[in-house]
């Protein structure tokens, strides 16, 4: 070999080691970036754990925190309001009765044609409305203003005269899925807004007088029978069709749950009288909060950037419009600390931009190349080419997110369950016997447990594991649908002055 043979011989090696050390060092750093992100992934799943002493505390902890916000008002977290519905319908509720829901980002419209004893709901008619966004943090005048003029055009379509005289006044069940100080079935003062709603000239406002206030504008002859909330109202639906139901339970974009209490264990209004002796409490659970709740730091600084920090505690960590963002959070950390979508990753920066229903149908993408999630990431977060290794690191942070969420809803149920002595160990201070089975419904709506099953799965796993499986056996989960609505139509009907 020649001198230049051996000098191209040993430039080819120079270069091929060179090359090989390349590749060597991008291996070595894509091994450290993805231990990383698996480290991070293990620190997250240990962040959210939801061991049972733990559920057990938080039982305890809801319990505890719903006596102190029935003792006074701002003794709690947990507004435990009143809602002056005492008797639930019965099935005895006759004619015809419109509705109006409103709570997300769409709102409805019913109409409902009850037929009393034996016949009970004979028809419902439906139509969904988007609340433009402008709307959404707009002025009160707008707001009611928009929903009278859809109300009124509902009215004249579906109004075929045959039901009422002209110049009788129609009754409305209002839902308004937002805390409310009620001072009587019909009427209440907006707390707070939730769910990204902020039309600020609204807080403090009896918000079925701005309602009807609109209606008038608009020309409608129609006043508001009872003002509810939308869990009130599947309380209400659940109990017409089922009577051992006792409370219900909202999971979609917002959380709540209520229950019949005892007007005696209201201390904060002493000689409350009721014919039933009991009355529902709304118990705005979504503002509940314990040290017990396992909370990460996505959890805080989700809360952090939120409109309403410090508030919503639970319903930010259970609620579908933020278990998605949770997830986002997380994995726009491990883009950042861990690289694992290369440079694609500025749209999981976008708060909200992976929604809940998304996450949930990743989550259950049962094909064996996980071809739903490639599909989510390549259309909606614009990240076509991320490996399968990937893909599943990301399904393993849903599944994370969703089980905390469903094992905490299950440990609130349970909170219930236990104060008012059904949940097999006697109630705390209930007075109730120990002991005694008896079958306990309780009404579950709302997108994230009727149609996420992994989410109803965990849930309903979580209940029996806290309960035991023979108290398990007494409490039936009730999905319940369209309860907001008919079941606000219902306690008009229930609540109707004509
Ligand atoms: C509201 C509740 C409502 C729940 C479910 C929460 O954000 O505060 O009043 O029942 O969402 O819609």
């Amino acid at each position: 070999m020649g001198k230049v043979g051996f000098g191209v011989a040993v430039g080819c090696a120079v270069v091929t080691c060179a090359i090989a050390a390349v590749l060597l060092g991008r291996r070595v750093q894509s091994r450290r970036k993805w231990r990383r992100a698996v480290e991070m992934l293990q620190e997250f799943e240990e962040g959210c754990a939801t061991s049972i002493g733990r559920l057990r505390q938080v039982v305890d902890a809801m319990a505890v925190e719903m006596h102190a916000g029935l003792a006074s008002d701002g003794g709690s977290k947990l507004r435990m309001l009143l809602t002056f519905v005492d008797n639930l319908p019965d099935g005895n509720e006759k004619g015809t009765y419109y509705a109006l829901d409103l709570g997300g980002t769409n709102f409805r419209v019913l109409r409902v044609q009850l037929g009393g004893r034996g016949s009970m709901i004979l028809s419902h008619q439906v139509k969904h409305h988007p609340i433009p966004q402008e709307l959404m943090s707009g002025t009160s005048e707008d707001l009611f203003d928009f929903i009278a003029r859809t109300l009124k055009q509902f009215v004249e379509q579906e109004d075929d005269g045959s039901e009422q005289k002209v110049d009788e006044k129609k009754e409305l069940g209002f839902t308004f899925s937002f805390p409310v100080r009620q001072m009587s079935v019909s009427s209440g003062i907006l707390v707070k807004w939730t769910k990204g709603f902020s039309v600020e000239d609204a807080v403090g406002k009896d918000v079925a007088r701005c309602l009807e206030e609109a209606m008038t504008k608009a020309g409608l002859n129609m006043q508001v029978a009872a003002l509810v909330d939308d869990i009130v109202g599947t309380l209400a639906l659940c109990h017409y069709y089922d009577k051992d139901t006792v409370a219900a339970v909202v999971i979609g974009t917002g959380t709540n749950a209520c229950y019949v209490e005892r007007t005696d264990a209201i201390i904060k209004c002493q000689g409350l009288l009721t014919s039933s002796g009991g009355t529902v409490v709304n118990m705005e659970w979504g503002n509940f909060w314990s040290s017990h709740l396992p909370r990460t730091s996505y959890d805080i600084a989700l809360d952090d950037e939120s409109p309403n920090s410090n508030d919503q505690g639970f319903e930010k960590m259970i609620s579908g419009m933020y278990l998605g963002d949770i997830a986002r959070r997380v994995l726009y950390r491990m883009a950042q600390e861990a690289d694992i979508f290369g440079d694609d990753a500025y749209n999981l920066s976008i708060q909200f931009i992976f929604r809940t229903p998304l996450m949930a149908a990743m989550h259950e993408d049962e094909s064996p190349d996980l071809r739903e999630v490639r599909r989510i990431l390549t259309e909606n977060l614009l990240l076509p080419h991320v490996s399968l290794k990937v893909r599943r690191l990301i399904v393993r942070v849903c599944d994370i997110v969703t089980r905390r969420a469903a094992r905490l809803a299950a440990a609130g149920i349970v909170g219930i369950l236990k104060k008012i002595g059904r949940d097999g160990s006697g109630g705390v201070a209930s007075g109730r016997t120990k002991g005694t089975p008896r079958r306990t419904v309780v009404a579950i709506e709302g997108g994230l447990y009727a149609h996420y099953s992994m989410f109803r799965e965990y849930l309903n796993e979580a209940v029996v594991e806290i309960l035991g499986e023979e108290v398990a056996q007494n409490v039936v989960l009730r999905v319940s649908e369209d309860g907001s609505g008919i079941g606000a139509a219902l306690l008009a009907a229930a609540y109707s002055s004509n």
